[in-house]
């Protein structure tokens, strides 16, 4: 089978939907194709299920990548407020869970059925479940896509095939070949919003704190959080965590604040005559018993408060305001939420999203190179990018 559309959308994912919805909607003939047998399987399974779907904060400077100004035209187009706005008009409940993150107050399905609905409006045909091979450009301009069930012409080629994290549910490299196929250039990848994993001593020593959250602030590279971090089997995990794994590179510290509303050294000073015991004295400030022995045992800080002399309160209120810690690595794209890095922002255009030097070629979504906070950040980041392209292809 031999067929021609206007535009063919690679990916049925978040950003591949909005873009062929916008773009049938606009009177454009086209065609949706992915290897999955469902719809945006990463939207059914975001958010707890509950799909944290944007966030009212949305700007610039929630975003990596190599041009931090990139995302800026794409979310003044269609940012959160627009996006709300067509969930409002589908009668989907929701709340603001912390931070201006939104999630659906019933079920991540409902995001999908939405999307579905403006695809169908936009006449959008839609093959699901087959595999895609060779991609060309002929001489003519039109660009012609390879699957199992036939060869698909198009004068415009939207890529919206995601990163690489879960590669259970069907990540795969496709949209990075395709760039580089047409010369675009792909900043490095790696796996990002995912846990640290500790080295072999501190995964022993720590592995008794398995299950205690703590509110601190997290600092690495370029990036610091106030939020929860969780103690894993494996390493660090939690919303802290996560955040700045998207900061972290190999061989970098994370340097936490576990007491970040406290002037630990000024604590310690006012009791320094006290018999009662570090751990009890900390765990008044908040932490947990249970993390307060085994931490302050491994440093060797578990004593009584008037057997600190000056020097080891000093000590010990650095260890505690800068606890600095070198995570091996990260549990990878198993877990990671997203790809940092992607498409090279200088191949593209910022207001359309389309390749500079290729006509009718397009990337949306993940396989760009921005990469959002944990928060609902990369679902708008989809919906801005594919909507940009779905006015432009
Ligand atoms: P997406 O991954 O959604 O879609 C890509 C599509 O391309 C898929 O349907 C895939 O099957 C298809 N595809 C890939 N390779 C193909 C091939 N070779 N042939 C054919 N088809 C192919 N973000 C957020 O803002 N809020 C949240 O709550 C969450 N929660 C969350 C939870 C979990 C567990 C994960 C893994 C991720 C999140 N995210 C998130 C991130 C969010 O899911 C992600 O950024 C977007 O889905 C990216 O949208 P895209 O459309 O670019 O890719």
């Amino acid at each position: 089978m031999n067929k021609s559309y206007d535009v063919v959308v690679l990916g049925a994912g978040a950003a591949g939907m909005m873009c062929a919805a916008i773009a049938g909607q606009r009177g454009r003939k086209v065609l949706l194709l992915d290897h999955a047998e469902k719809l945006a399987e990463k939207i059914r399974i975001s958010g707890g299920g509950r799909c944290n779907f944007t966030n009212i904060d949305a700007r610039p400077d929630r975003y990596i990548s190599e041009n931090s100004h990139f995302c800026r035209s794409a979310l003044a187009q269609f940012g959160p407020q627009n996006f709300i706005a067509m969930i409002e008009g589908h009668g989907i409940a929701y709340h603001e869970k912390k931070l201006g993150q939104l999630f659906c107050d019933d079920s991540s399905q409902q995001v999908i059925d939405m999307l579905d609905a403006e695809c169908q409006k936009g006449g959008v045909v839609r093959q699901m479940g087959i595999s895609i091979g060779a991609v060309r450009k002929d001489e003519a301009g039109l660009f012609w896509v390879e699957t199992s069930v036939g060869v698909f012409g198009a004068t415009a080629l939207v890529v919206a095939t995601g990163g690489l994290s879960i590669p259970q549910i069907g990540a795969t490299p496709l949209g990075y070949r395709i760039a580089e196929q047409f010369g675009l250039p792909v900043t490095g990848l790696s796996p990002a919003l995912v846990p640290l994993t500790f080295h072999v001593a501190d995964a022993e020593a720590f592995a008794p704190l398995a299950g205690v959250s703590l509110d601190v602030e997290v600092r690495a590279g370029k990036g610091r959080f106030r939020e929860q971090i969780l103690f894993t089997h494996k390493g660090l995990s939690g919303p802290a965590i996560l955040q700045i794994s998207s900061y972290w590179e190999p061989g970098m510290d994370v340097v936490i604040n576990l007491l970040p509303d406290c002037d630990v050294q000024a604590f310690l000073d006012e009791r320094q005559s006290s018999e009662q015991l570090v751990s009890n004295a900390l765990a008044e400030l908040g932490w947990p018993k249970r993390f307060a022995e085994a931490w302050l045992s491994r440093l060797g800080f578990n004593v009584r408060l008037k057997d600190l002399s000056p020097k080891k309160r000093l000590q010990l209120a650095e260890q505690v305001q800068h606890w600095r810690i070198k995570p091996n690595g990260t549990q990878g794209y198993k877990k990671a939420e997203v790809t940092r890095g992607g498409v090279s922002t200088k191949a593209l255009s910022s207001k359309t999203m389309a390749a500079k030097d290729v006509p009718g070629l397009f990337f949306i979504g993940e396989v760009v190179d921005v990469t959002g906070w944990l928060g609902g950040y990369n679902f708008q980041w989809a919906w801005s990018s594919g909507y940009v392209a779905g006015k432009n292809c």
